[in-house]
Parts: C-alpha cells; structure tokens; sequence
C-alpha cells in the first residue's frame, strides 16, 4: 500500500499526497453499491457471564440470554455476539478454552445454544460467536498430548522452542498481561509461547493440522447457526518463525496506547515478529473460505487489540478480502481531547481506503465509556449526553457500531477495592491497573428484585453501588434515557443509506471542540457534527453552506445568526445540495 503517513516533527502526518487525495477523493468502495448487512451493523456485544443468570449459580448463561432477547431486540439493533461459552477452567473468564464444540455447564448446553439462537433468528437478530483461534486452555486435551508426547501426532500443535544457551527463553517476547510469552515445560524440556496468561498455550496455525481443527470448529457452530464470528485476539495468529526477539518501542504516531497499565513492560517493545505478522495472511484467507461455504453471508470480525488498528485494519479487510470488518481498538483506548481524537479519527478514515471497521467504545476489556468522558461528564445528567453522543459517533463515523451491554443505561465505571478483582490482569498489576472486572459486573435488570433481577443466587461479581438506580426497568419508560435515543437514532438511521455504507471523510480540527465529517455515496453529502464540549459551539454558515438540517433523534436543528447552534455534547446532521465530496 502507498504510503500516506510519515513520520514529521517527531509525530506521524498525513503526506501531501494523503492531503490532496483526500480533498479530491471518491470512495474507491463505491460505497453504495456495497450493501451487505454487515458493514452498516448495529451489533451489542453480551458478555454471557454477567446479562442474565436463569438458574441461580451467580453466573450469567445462555437461557438467561433468550429469556432477555426481547430487550436486545428492543434496542433496535440488528444483532448481537455472544462471548466464549465453550468448557473452561474460566482462569481467563472464557477466553481459555479446552473444548472447542461444546458449552460449558455453567452457561447451559448445546439445547440451549439452539434455543438461543432459534429465539434471536425469530426476532431478526443475527448471532455472532466469539471464536477463539491463537489459544487454548493448557488444559485442552491437544495441549495435554503435545507436551506429553514430543513425537506424537499433536506434537507441532503448540508453539515451542528449546531454551536459549542460557537455559532462558528463547527471545524476548512478553505477554500482553505481564510477564514474559515463555514458560517452561518440564515434561517436554522445552518452552511453550502464550501471548496471554501461562494457561493459555498459543495455537500453533501454520501447521496444517491446528489450522483445519480450527476451521472444523468454525463448522460445527456454523452448522448450530451462527451468522458469523467476531474472532479473538487476531494480531496473534501467527508469529515469526525464526522467532526473532522484538526491538524496543521506539516511536509512536498519533495512535492509540496499548491498554494493561502504564508499567506494564509489553509497552515497551515494538512487537514487529509476535503481533501483527505477514504470516497470518494466508491463516486468514482460510479462515474466510470456511464461512464462503455457507449461504446466506456469515460474517468475519476480527479483533485487532495491541496494535495500531486503525493503521493495519485496511491490509486485513482489504477490498473486501480477508476478513468483512476488523473490531477496532483505536476509539477505545483513544484520546477523549477533541484535537487528538479528530486527528485519529483522520488517519483511521485515511487508512481505510477498501477495508472495513466495527466502532467500538467499550467492551469487557476495557473501562466502561462514559466514565472516559470525566472531563464532560461528570453529572448524571452528563453521562447521559454524553452516552448519546457516543452513540451517534458510533452510528454516523464511517462503519458498523457494536455497544457493549450497559451502554444503553449508560453504566459509569465502578470504583473496585482489590477484594473485588477477579480478573488475573488486575491482580497482576494492581493499583497501576484494576484490570477488567469494572467493566464486567451484572447487569442491573430490576432494582427491587434480590440480585437485581440478574440472578436469584449471590452474582459471581458483586454489582456495584454506582449502579444502583440505573437498572434497565428504571430506566425502559423514560423518554429520556439512553436506551429510548439508542432506538431512535437506529430507526432513523435505518433510513439513511450514506451513513450506513458511504464513504467518509473527516474535516480538519480547526473548529474544536467540534468534531465535522462528511458521509458520501455517489453524488449524495451528508455533513455530520459533534460538539465534544459543555458550551455551545456554532458551526458556521459557510460551513453549513445551503446544507438542509436533518431532524433526528435529539439532533441540533437551531440555526442562529452565526450559523448551526449545537448545544454541549449535542450533535447534528446536515444533507448537503447533490455534488461531488470535497
Ligand atoms: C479478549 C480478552 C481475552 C484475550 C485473550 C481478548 O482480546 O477480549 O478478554 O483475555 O483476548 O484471549
């Protein structure tokens, strides 16, 4: 690809070739004869854990899910994905597998999967499965065969490699959550690589075998009737085979910091041969024929955490190829300052020629989004506007949105005590970094039923006092609240074509706090604004030009003599006179 950043006055900047592209640029996608369901999605992400538990044990299940389908549906979203359910000794919360075709007894069973997905596909709700392809739980039965049996057929399933002369790891690869990649196996003498935590041993998929075991599970829930994956942790499906140590981080453009604590050592390299490796490519065009097979269309999303992802979505998305949309990091641990923000959001949209991205705020990794925002939302009264916004930055920036559960009642970032950590990243890094269990606590359902509706039992992750009074039954009627702008914006949004496929280009930042873009299709303009402050600001007339202001859900319409008045954290939405983008 040409390249259209370089690295000027210490920091990443557009080229001038980028700058005149992007004045005279017409989308390469033809965005609106691309119109595939997905790419303008509205997914909402169930952390099955912690939605609805229906038999009592604290822990949320798949039962739990169908019986809250209809709140999903509600939402007006057109989807959802559903974290790992699959048998775990649960040391990862899911993510540490040691079965890839069942379901773990703590979430239900197959019957219930079926149901599950049976209940949502009534309802016009597609279902994603988290799919987990670099690792699995040291305690899966291929692991157990690999370290035991050196010559046996599971042998070169892992990854592995003898000790440095030194007798230490072989390189200096870390894991994303502390601590180095290697870990010694007695009963092979040999090191085993994990990116993560030790009890999860990386896959090894350039060897054929693993490789097909993967795609055979994809299969197995494809045939149970999933629409689609949204698949883990995709930076790490390869890895260099020379397995050359990484040099140390040296420069940083405008992209978002990797997450797990400012201490956290990971940060300290640039992870050139264990993430994001060329490797992985024909991993991927494998993983996309598996789904090819299946009609109608089911999906790809891969996560792309711990590197730049709003630089590398465009090469595993490209044109279409590889996988349908890349789940993007770069506006979760993104900069909340206006300035820094529009310029990520630019090289994001100028990185994304033909490829695809998922907008996403939060998600069980990561702090809950509101609480992001301290520095406009303090009051209730602002976390709610300031949810909304978020939302329609979501919906109106180029690429399908998914939300995370809790944004719809704009759930602020609970305060933990080191007593309430679950989560081993947490407890590794404590107090530099609480880890992940604020954003993973129940969901509040009913404030005046024991366990708040969420189970009858003792929840295994107590449900916080900032919580109280925010539950889905307080919040359903108001007119107000999150979830009813959520439904509007989504419904309104149904309708507008260029917001769901069109192309988009951001406008510089010389009108901050005010974030300006336009969405284009053809010869069509929309012109979106976004006031990330708490004063008025006023998108001026020429800026406006003879633009129509739309009248959405909560939108800005107010035209004063200065130009569109957009009150704090307001919004607004204007449909230009038909012409080319400029
Ligand atoms: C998941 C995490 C998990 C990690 C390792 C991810 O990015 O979202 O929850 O700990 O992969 O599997």
């Amino acid at each position: 690809m040409t390249e259209i950043y370089s690295r000027r006055d210490g920091a990443m900047r557009p080229t001038r070739e980028t700058i005149v592209a992007r004045a005279t640029m017409q989308d390469p996608v033809q965005p609106l004869t691309r119109r595939e369901w997905w790419r303008g999605a509205a997914l909402y992400q169930v952390y099955v854990r912690s939605f609805m538990d229906s038999d009592g044990d604290g822990i949320g299940d798949l039962d739990g899910v169908t019986a809250r389908l209809d709140h999903i549906a509600g939402l007006g979203v057109d989807g959802f994905w559903l974290s790992p359910v699959q048998p775990s000794p649960q040391k990862d919360f899911g993510y540490d597998i040691t079965d890839f075709c069942a379901v773990d007894p703590i979430h239900g069973d197959l019957a219930a999967f079926d149901r599950l997905v049976a209940g949502a596909h009534e309802r016009k709700l597609k279902v994603l499965l988290d799919l987990i392809p670099c690792h699995t739980s040291n305690r899966h039965p291929w692991f157990i065969e690999s370290r035991s049996h050196p010559d046996g057929p599971y042998a070169e399933w892992y990854v592995w490699a003898d000790a440095a002369r030194d007798g230490g790891p072989p390189n200096n690869w870390l894991s994303s959550f502390g601590g180095p990649a290697w870990t010694w196996e007695p009963r092979r003498s040999q090191y085993y690589y994990h990116p993560f935590l030790p009890c999860q041993p990386a896959l090894n998929l350039l060897h054929d075998p693993t490789l097909e075991a993967v795609r055979d599970a994809m299969r197995f829930w494809l045939d149970h009737g999933v629409d689609g994956f949204r698949l883990d942790a995709v930076q790490c499906l390869a890895y260099d085979a020379d397995l050359r140590s990484n040099p140390p981080e040296d420069s940083r453009g405008p992209v978002a910091p990797l997450g797990g604590g400012v201490n956290n050592p990971f940060r300290k390299q640039n992870h050139m041969f264990d993430r994001d490796v060329p490797a992985a490519f024909p991993i991927i065009e494998k993983l996309r024929h598996t789904v090819e097979d299946y009609t109608p269309e089911r999906v790809l999303i891969g996560e792309l955490a711990d590197v730049d992802s709003a630089r590398v979505s465009e090469k595993y998305t490209i044109s279409g190829e590889g996988f349908h949309a890349v789940y993007d990091f770069s506006l979760i641990n993104g900069p909340r300052d206006v300035r820094p923000l529009t310029e990520i959001l630019t090289y994001r949209s100028d990185f994304l020629r033909t490829g695809w991205m998922m907008n996403v705020f939060s998600n069980h990794d990561t702090a809950r989004a509101v609480s992001d925002l301290t520095r406009f939302a303090e009051t209730r009264q602002e976390q709610v506007a300031a949810q909304k916004l978020l939302f329609f930055l979501q919906f109106c920036l180029k690429g399908g949105g998914i939300l995370y559960q809790g944004e719809e009642l704009a759930l602020p970032h609970p305060t933990l005590d080191f007593e309430d950590l679950r989560d081993p990243w947490g407890i590794n890094f404590w107090p530099d970094f609480e880890g992940r269990d604020g954003a993973r606590t129940p969901i509040p359902w009913e404030e005046t039923a024991p366990g708040f509706g969420f189970t009858t039992g003792t929840p295994w992750i107590r449900i916080p006092p900032e919580h109280h009074g925010l539950s889905v039954a307080a919040q359903r009627d108001d007119p107000d609240a999150p979830m009813a702008f959520l439904r509007a914006l989504l419904d309104w949004r149904r309708g507008q074509d260029l917001l769901r496929w069109g192309g988009e280009i951001m406008h510089p930042p010389d009108l901050a706090p005010l974030i300006l873009w336009e969405r284009h299709g053809g010869q069509q303009r929309l012109l979106c604004a976004a006031n990330l402050s708490r004063t008025v600001q006023t998108v001026p007339r020429d800026r406006v030009g003879g633009a129509a202001v739309l009248d959405g859900p909560g939108f800005a319409t107010a035209m004063a003599a200065g130009g569109l008045e957009i009150p704090p954290l307001g919004f607004a939405v204007c449909r230009r006179p038909d012409a080319p983008p400029t």
